[in-house]
């Protein structure tokens, strides 16, 4: 009896529509091991959940700020994002939600199971509170100057111009960007979860695979990157993490005296993959079989997730489940690095994105290409990159070049020499060899997660399709040897339905044309024998320059609107002309220039301030390379306190004007002028 394998796919926040970064993290690769595991042991063993997040501060924000409930916004991604997938094409069995009372049932009655065996500690604590909205603050919604690197736009979590970790109260001038106010300090008491407690079999299940003292999964077909990423945190000491929130908008806490309290999204979301199961129980009229998906030892738990999620899935979600003592833990969790786009970090609020539901109203009859070239470029290892000339190029000099072209030639041939009836000859073994050790490779690549190296393989299967015809050429061979050229044919046509298979994970409308053209089943196994196939269908078409200057015409356009309102930043309170004063402003001239080891944002500065020559580290070096800025004129806050920075003393700060970008340059004099001037 095959093992049973429960595929989940992180569940999408209901805020805003989906992006190519999020079909190349998680739900493509999800949906290739899905087909791929229907295939090798079949349908009713594998079951792929998926749904929307609808909890979580961001969205309760989303609400306040664009004066609606939070459920209209959820309602509304819900929507759109379920149709994204669906006419991706992603296979999943259900599409679930968090808002839905299934999920609030299932999500208490796991608190409540884990409150009873003692699990969380309650705690009171001093928390951000906005007096003007009445509301506690997420450390996101609070913004200040970072202590760090002084940049004005650091939020309560972290500061994104220098990666510092941070707190709300470590900030400088903090405000609460619900409403401008300055955020007070207010009590409030919430259940934590002590994951201390838990590391020390936590790290031997990472590092280990071991649960329980038993073996439990092999960690050397983890990637190498999660393991590492969870190791690092466990070393750093596991905290204690609140499990609840003060917020109307949630899973509320289903105890007397709780009133107001919610659980923490990250609590009740990764309980969203047993809701979603569930319900699709419920849908299967057989309400009690969720169990066996997520009880039953002969299961195997799979979570596909981008990298920040890692924690979550692999520390946070284990110590839950172990600790409700119920359910199974994963197996594995092939977390995917990011997916950049033409040269920047894809991001929603500056729309610099590429939305799946847009692309698929710009090419409709291409969504293989899209799956193909996304997994070509799977951020698997590291952060990867989506341009649309490479998107081209895949496009035309692969799918169309090769695989389109090899089948082409193989049924336009067949149609025109045979009427379109198979020469049935015997098969080349060399051929079958061929197939069998590319579909090897292929499962192989594609049972560890490995699915650009098996997309590869797959292609090199059509490559030697290719070269196979080009080799024989049984165009010049059929006026003068016919029956050679049936034995080629034959040759290739039985390719052409390994192929189908070869690709059935990666392109699955493809395959299916394929197999159609080829007059195969669904399921192709053995040879071809002398039956009719079909007229040649074209599988591919170019992507011509125009399509692709369109889109990163649209790339470009999205830049400039999200430029031409920039966020607005508010001002500061007012200071006093004498405070003002205090400040001792020169101009100064940069004489050298070189990075600060291990600081990819930082560069160690040598500023000649006219009486004095001192070290400045400034967080620019994402902006400017050190040998372009020597002998640059810069304005220098001289009396600021001198500060160690990754080991270097820095003694004044360099000012900078920062645009709605994050961009930064140099406020300099407009004219040269003597260094150590005074400004005012
Ligand atoms: O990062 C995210 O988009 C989260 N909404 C993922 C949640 S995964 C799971 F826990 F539900
Ligand atoms: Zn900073």
């Amino acid at each position: 009896m095959p093992r049973r394998h429960l595929v989940t796919s992180a569940l999408p926040y209901a805020n805003g529509p989906l992006h190519l970064g999020h079909i190349a993290g998680a739900y493509l690769p999800a949906d290739i091991y899905v087909r791929y595991l229907r295939r090798k042991y079949g349908h009713e063993h594998v079951l792929h959940v998926c749904g929307s997040d609808e909890h979580g501060a961001a969205i309760s924000m989303k609400a306040i700020k664009e004066g609606k409930q939070p459920q209209e916004i959820v309602d509304t991604y819900h929507a759109i994002n379920q149709k994204a997938f669906k006419d991706f094409g992603i296979d999943f069995d259900i599409y679930h939600r968090t808002s839905s009372e299934l999920h609030k049932e299932t999500s208490q009655a796991f608190f409540l199971k884990l409150y009873e065996k003692g699990v969380f500690e309650k705690v009171t604590s001093e928390q951000m509170y906005d007096p003007e909205a009445k509301q506690f603050l997420a450390d996101r919604f609070i913004m200040g100057t970072c202590p760090n690197c002084q940049s004005d736009r650091a939020y309560g979590d972290q500061c994104e111009n220098c990666g510092k970790a941070l707190s709300p109260t470590d900030l400088i001038n903090p405000k609460s960007t619900l409403s401008g106010a300055a955020p007070e300090l207010k009590e409030t008491w919430h259940f934590y979860l002590p994951m201390g407690k838990h590391s020390e079999w936590i790290e031997a299940f990472i590092r280990d695979g071991r649960l329980n003292g038993e073996p439990h999964h092999d960690p050397s077909r983890w990637r190498r990157q999660v393991i590492g990423q969870c190791l690092s945190w466990i070393e750093g000491g596991l905290g204690d993490r609140a499990m609840t929130r003060d917020l109307d908008w949630g899973v509320p806490v289903p105890l007397e005296g709780a009133d107001g309290k919610v659980m923490y999204v990250w609590l009740d979301a990764p309980i969203g993959y047993i809701s979603a199961t569930k319900q699709w129980a419920i849908d299967q009229d057989n309400p009690e079989v969720w169990k066996k998906w997520w009880q039953d030892d002969d299961t195997d738990l799979v979570h596909f997730i981008g990298k920040d999620n890692i924690v979550f899935h692999c520390i946070i979600f284990p110590i839950l489940l172990k600790t409700h003592g119920e359910y199974n833990l994963p197996v594995n969790v092939p977390a995917n690095e990011f997916l950049n786009l033409e040269g920047d970090k894809i991001s929603t609020s500056r729309n610099h994105a590429v939305w799946l539901h847009e692309y698929l109203e710009d090419f409709p009859e291409r969504k293989d290409e899209l799956r193909y070239v996304l997994t070509s470029i799977a951020p698997e290892t590291k952060d990867s990159e989506f341009t649309w000339k490479d998107y081209q190029a895949r496009v035309n000099n692969e799918l169309v070049a090769i695989l389109g072209n090899f089948i082409n030639r193989v049924v336009v041939l067949t149609n025109k020499y045979y009427g379109g009836v198979i020469p049935f000859e015997s098969l080349d073994p060399a051929i079958e060899d061929q197939f069998n050790k590319s579909m090897d490779a292929i499962e192989a690549g594609l049972g560890t997660f490995k699915f650009r190296e098996a997309l590869a393989e797959a292609m090199n299967l059509a490559r030697f399709g290719n070269k196979y015809l080009a080799d024989n050429e049984p165009w010049k061979l059929q006026k003068t040897d016919p029956e050679a050229v049936r034995k080629i044919m034959f040759n290739a046509l039985n390719i052409a339905a390994y192929l189908a298979d070869a690709f059935e994970a990666f392109l699955p409308d493809t395959s299916i044309k394929m197999r159609e053209m080829l007059g195969i089943d669904r399921v192709f196994k053995g040879f071809l024998d002398g039956h009719e196939i079909g007229p040649a269908q074209l599988l591919f078409t170019k992507v011509e320059d125009e399509v692709i200057e369109a889109q990163l015409e649209k790339l470009n356009q999205a830049k400039m609107s999200n430029q031409s309102a920039p966020e607005a930043r508010p001002f500061k309170d007012n200071i006093d002309f004498e405070q003002f004063m205090q400040l001792d402003l020169r101009v100064g001239t940069i004489t050298n220039a070189e990075k600060v080891k291990k600081a990819d944002k930082l560069l160690q500065l040598t500023v000649d301030l006219g009486s004095e020559v001192r070290t400045i580290v400034s967080g620019i070096a994402q902006h400017y390379q050190p040998e372009d800025i020597i002998g640059k004129q810069v304005s220098v806050v001289c009396n600021l306190e001198p500060r160690k920075i990754r080991g270097v003393q820095s003694k004044g700060m360099v000012l900078m004007a920062e645009d709605a970008e994050g961009k930064l340059v140099f406020v300099n004099p407009d004219a040269p002028f003597e260094n150590g001037a005074e400004i005012r």
